[in-house]
């Protein structure tokens, strides 16, 4: 079967917005609150990152539902992993996640700071300088026949748009602003030229957004 590229679960404010300024250890997103952006999907019983029982199972939940469907490898950006810029001061920081991040498939972080792999629970963590097409070949091949998702952040789902190797997104857009920070669009309309585009409304408030390749 045909590996897909995909774009899960990423959540954008309703201006566009996927990451706030100035990124911290402290606020992973900059100014942007993780709790509001991402309350939806907090909400739901499939959210990877929950730790407790419960959630519901409505539209948002089809949607985390979807994250690890058919998914043998993540791409994501250096700023996804850390807040960290330049060259690595030390290999300490293994990303916010902990002991068992939500991924359960190699990983492979962009980046021009390239360090060792490095594994932590059923996720190990790559550092490649790469093109986007060189590094998916490389997530293909690690990911067992299955899809690759592109993780983010912004200018990592940027960077493989501008390439055209993306085949679908689901994008959840909420109605809070954060004004200034990473943007995807200006206005998914920018993209359907390229894309099918549904836009479903859930309960939530959120306007699930799913794009297919024309
Ligand atoms: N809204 C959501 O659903 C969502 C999802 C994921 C993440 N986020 C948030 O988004 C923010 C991060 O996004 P971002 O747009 O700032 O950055 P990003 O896409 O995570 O990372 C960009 C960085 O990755 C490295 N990189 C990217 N492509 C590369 C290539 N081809 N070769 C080598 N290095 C490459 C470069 O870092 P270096 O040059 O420093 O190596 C570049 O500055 C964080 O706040 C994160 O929490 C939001």
């Amino acid at each position: 079967m045909t590996q897909l590229v995909r774009v899960q679960n990423f959540t954008l404010s309703s201006d566009g917005y996927g990451a706030g300024e100035g990124q911290s250890f402290e606020r992973p997103f900059g100014h942007a609150d993780p709790s509001e952006l991402f309350a939806w999907a907090g909400a739901t019983a499939h959210w990877p990152n929950r730790t407790e029982p419960g959630g519901g199972y409505g539209l948002d939940d089809y949607c985390t539902r979807d994250f690890h469907n058919n998914i043998g490898a993540e791409i994501m950006g250096r700023n996804k992993f850390g807040p960290q810029r330049g060259p690595w001061e030390n290999y300490d920081w293994q990303g916010w996640w902990g002991e068992e991040p939500p991924f359960h498939t190699p990983v492979f972080v962009l980046t021009h700071h390239v360090r060792p792999s490095f594994t932590l629970g059923e996720t190990t963590f790559h550092f490649l300088d790469a093109s986007p097409k060189e590094a998916l070949a490389q997530a293909f091949a690690a990911a067992d026949g299955k899809d690759v998702r592109i993780g983010g952040g912004v200018n990592t789902v940027r960077e493989f748009l501008d390439a055209d190797l993306i085949d679908q997104m689901h994008i959840a857009v909420g109605r809070l602003e954060i004004g200034r920070g990473e943007r995807l669009w200006s206005n998914p309309e920018e993209l359907t030229d390229r894309f099918h585009l549904e836009q479903i409304p859930s309960p939530s408030g959120m306007v699930h957004h799913f794009f297919w390749r024309r």
